[in-house]
C-alpha cells in the first residue's frame, strides 16, 4: 500500500479547541495534513463547531454513557481505527487514557500541556506556577506514554510570568505559545520529519538529545 501524501490525523478534544483551530488553520495554510475526524467526549463543545465550520468530520463519545474507562477507551480506540489515522492528536483532551489504548497507538499520540513539564504535570498548572512564584511558565509538545504528561517531551515555549499576572491573564498568554509550538510539531511529523524510536525522539535524522524551546524570535534552541 502506498502512503498517503497526506498525514491522516485525528484530533480528540474536550472543550473550546483553540489548538484545533490552530491545527485547521495550519492545514488551511499548506500542512501535508489531513483531519479525518474530530473526537470530543464531551457533547455539544465549541471545538466541534469549529470543526464543523471547517467541513470536518465530528463525532461525540460521552464518557458518561460508559461504566467504566477501560470500557470507554476501547470505544474510543475503534472509533479512531475506523478513520486510520497515522497521528492522533490530543488537543485538549481532558481524559486519562488507559494503559491499553496508549499502547495501541504508541509513538502516534502528541499532547500539549500547559505548563514547562517535566513541571506541573497534570491539572491547575497556571495557578500552580503562580503559587509557586514561578517567573516563567510555558507549554510543551510531547508523545503520549503511559505516565501521566510524562512522555518524551519535543518542543516547548516560554512566557514572562508578570507581577500583574492571574491565572486567567497568563492562561491566555500561555495559550497563544501553545497554538505556535502544536501546529510546528504536528508539521514535522507530516514532513516526515519527527518521530519516536525506542523511546527516542529522532527529529531530522538525529535523537534529540534535549528538549527543543522556540524562542520569542522563531528560532529554536535546544
Ligand atoms: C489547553 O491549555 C491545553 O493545553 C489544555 O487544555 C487547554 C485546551 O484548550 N490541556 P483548547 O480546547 O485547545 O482551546
Amino acid at each position: 500500500m502506498t502512503k498517503p501524501d497526506k498525514l491522516p490525523l485525528v484530533v480528540l478534544i474536550s472543550g473550546s479547541g483553540s489548538n484545533l483551530q490552530a491545527i485547521i488553520d495550519q492545514v488551511a495554510a499548506g500542512m501535508p495534513a489531513e483531519i479525518r475526524a474530530v473526537i470530543s467526549n464531551r457533547p455539544g463543545v465549541r471545538g466541534l463547531e469549529r470543526a464543523q465550520q471547517a467541513g470536518i468530520e465530528t463525532r461525540v463519545l460521552d464518557h458518561k454513557a460508559y461504566p467504566d474507562r477501560e470500557s470507554y477507551d476501547l470505544a474510543l480506540a475503534e472509533l479512531v481505527h475506523e478513520f486510520q489515522p497515522e497521528l492522533l492528536v490530543l488537543a485538549g483532551f481532558m481524559r486519562i487514557l488507559s494503559s491499553e489504548f496508549i499502547q495501541r497507538f504508541r509513538g502516534r499520540m502528541l499532547n500539549i500541556h500547559p505548563s514547562l513539564l517535566p513541571k506541573y504535570r497534570g491539572l491547575h498548572t497556571h495557578r500552580r506556577a503562580l503559587a509557586a512564584g514561578d517567573n516563567e511558565h510555558g507549554a510543551s509538545v510531547h508523545y503520549v506514554t503511559e505516565e501521566l504528561d510524562g512522555g518524551p517531551l519535543v518542543l516547548q515555549a516560554r512566557v514572562a510570568v508578570e507581577p500583574e499576572d492571574d491565572e486567567e491573564r497568563l492562561a491566555a498568554r500561555v495559550l497563544r505559545k501553545e497554538h505556535i509550538i502544536f501546529p510546528m510539531v504536528i508539521r514535522w511529523v507530516a514532513e516526515g520529519r519527527l518521530k519516536v524510536e525506542n523511546g527516542q525522539v529522532v527529529k531530522d535524522g538525529s535523537v534529540l538529545e534535549k528538549t527543543l524551546t522556540l524562542m520569542g524570535n522563531g528560532t529554536l534552541e535546544p
